[in-house]
């Protein structure tokens, strides 16, 4: 069975986690596949001391000893990894950019080639395109296929309408995409 594992960069269930609630409905009807939350709140997840030894030795000499580790072994484990993160002042939320911070060695030894990835973001008004662009280089320098990028305006999108069709339709054509990814395993990035 395939294993999607969603990491949250919101400190709730709110406006993102609805959206990949959405996703998980969808792909259940697509195939067997087994979703997997982790909510960074609930992580210890220390700042990076910017001491270098993880890209000059090796990530395992690094310093820090706390959920990094299981949260790579995770993404590891995993076919599929769905980010989401809110638009916290026009960008991703501080928990986000500090998991990319601990894992900023995979950008120079990327190792997820053979996954799949989608990016979903959530506003009250702005920052969407900025959000979406931001998360893109590290997903994909870690090596992710990044096969779709979901922006939501959350009061707009829960109003039936125009506005909620042209969002569901991103998220059923990124709910395949991510699905048949996970399936042929056919490379997305160069
Ligand atoms: C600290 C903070 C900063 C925010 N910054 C922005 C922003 O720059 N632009 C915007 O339109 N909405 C902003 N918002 C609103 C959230 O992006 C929006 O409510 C989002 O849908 C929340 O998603 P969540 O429920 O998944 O956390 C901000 C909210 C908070 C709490």
């Amino acid at each position: 069975m395939k294993k999607v594992l969603v990491i949250s960069g919101s400190p709730r269930k709110g406006d993102s986690y609805r959206v990949v609630k959405l996703i998980e409905k969808k792909i259940h009807d697509l195939g067997d596949v087994e979703f997997e939350y982790l909510m960074l709140r609930k992580c210890n997840i220390e700042y990076c001391r910017g001491c270098l030894t993880c890209m000059k030795k090796g990530e395992d000499r690094c310093p820090l000893k706390d959920d990094i580790q299981m949260i790579r072994d995770k993404m590891l484990n995993a076919d599929g990894v769905i980010f989401t993160s809110p638009v916290y002042v026009h960008t991703a939320t501080a928990s986000i950019k500090n998991l990319f911070d601990r894992m900023a060695y995979y950008l120079h030894r990327p190792c997820f080639h053979n996954k799949y990835a989608l990016t979903i973001t959530t506003t009250e008004l702005s920052g969407l395109k900025e959000t979406l662009h931001y998360l893109a280089f590290p997903i994909k320098s870690m090596g992710f296929n990044l096969v779709g990028e979901i922006g939501v305006v959350a009061s707009a999108f829960n109003e039936p309408g125009p506005y909620q069709d042209v969002v569901m339709a991103n998220i059923d054509r990124a709910t395949k995409d991510l699905y048949q990814g996970m399936i042929i395993q056919k490379p997305i990035n160069p």
